[in-house]
C-alpha cells in the first residue's frame, strides 16, 4: 500500500474546503466558568463543541491551502508525542527527546548531504524555519564585515540588504521584521508563478544592480 491510500481516512461531514462561513456559526466556549470545570466535561465539551469546525485535512479530498496530511505511522508518532508529554528543553530530564532529535537530524543531515560537522534545529514550522535561516544569514553577513551582532548587536552596524522574490512566502517578511529588517531593505526581484526567481537573481545581489531586470536584460541581449 503506497502512504496515499494508506492515510487515515476523512470522517465524511468534515468540511473539505476552508471554512466560509462567519464565525458566529460556530459554536464557541461560552462565557468563562465561574470555577474548575471536571476533567471529563471539559475534553466532551471540546469534543463536542470543536467538531463542526474540524476539516478532513488528512483526506486527499480535502482542497484547501496547501496543507499536506500525515502518514498513520507519523500521526500515531504524535500521539505518542503528547502522552509521554515530555519537556524537551535539556538532556538531563528527557533523555530519550534528545536521542531522537539527534538521531532523526543526523538522518536528515545525511540524506542531504550535509558534512558531519553542520548542526541542526527541530523549529515549530514554517514561519520559525524562515526566522532561524534568517537569522544565521545575518549574523553570518555581518560577521564577515566585520561585525558581531552577539556582542554590538544590531544598532550601528552596517546596514543589510535583502534579495528576495517577489512571490515570497508572507513568513519571510515577518521573519526579516523579528529580526530587525525593515521594509526599506528588501529588494524584491520578480519571481514566475512558481517561485522560482528569473536567472539574474544572484546578479541583483550587487550592489551596483537594480533588482528589476532592464528590457534590454530580459531579451537577453
Ligand atoms: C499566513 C501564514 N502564517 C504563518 C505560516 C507558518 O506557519 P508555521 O510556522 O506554523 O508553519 C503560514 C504557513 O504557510 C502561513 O500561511
Amino acid at each position: 500500500m503506497g502512504p496515499t491510500a494508506s492515510r487515515p481516512r476523512a470522517t465524511r461531514r468534515r468540511l473539505t474546503t476552508p471554512y466560509s462561513g462567519a464565525p458566529g456559526c460556530l459554536p464557541d466556549g461560552g462565557p468563562l466558568p465561574d470555577g474548575p470545570t471536571p476533567d471529563l466535561e471539559v475534553v466532551e465539551r471540546l469534543a463536542r463543541d470543536a467538531e463542526p469546525g474540524l476539516t478532513s485535512m488528512g483526506s486527499g479530498r480535502y482542497f484547501g491551502f496547501v496543507i499536506g496530511g500525515t502518514l498513520p505511522s507519523a500521526l500515531a508518532a504524535d500521539w505518542l508525542v503528547s502522552a509521554w508529554d515530555q519537556n524537551a528543553g535539556l538532556l538531563l530530564p528527557t533523555p530519550a527527546a534528545a536521542v531522537i532529535e539527534e538521531t532523526a537530524g543526523g538522518w536528515v543531515r545525511e540524506l542531504l548531504g550535509l558534512p558531519d560537522a553542520a548542526s541542526f534545529a527541530f523549529v515549530t514550522g514554517c514561519q520559525m524555519a524562515h526566522t532561524t535561516a534568517l537569522a544565521v544569514a545575518r549574523d553570518t553577513v555581518l560577521d564577515r564585515a566585520g561585525w558581531s551582532v552577539g556582542e554590538r548587536g544590531l544598532q550601528g552596524g552596517p546596514a543589510l540588504r535583502i534579495v528576495t522574490g517577489d512571490k515570497r512566502h508572507v513568513t519571510v517578511d515577518r521573519a526579516l521584521r523579528l529580526l530587525g529588517v525593515g521594509a526599506d531593505q528588501v529588494r524584491l526581484v520578480p519571481a514566475t508563478v512558481r517561485g522560482a526567481c528569473w536567472p539574474g537573481f544572484s546578479r541583483a545581489c550587487s550592489p551596483r544592480r537594480t533588482a528589476r531586470p532592464s528590457s534590454a536584460r530580459r531579451r537577453g541581449r
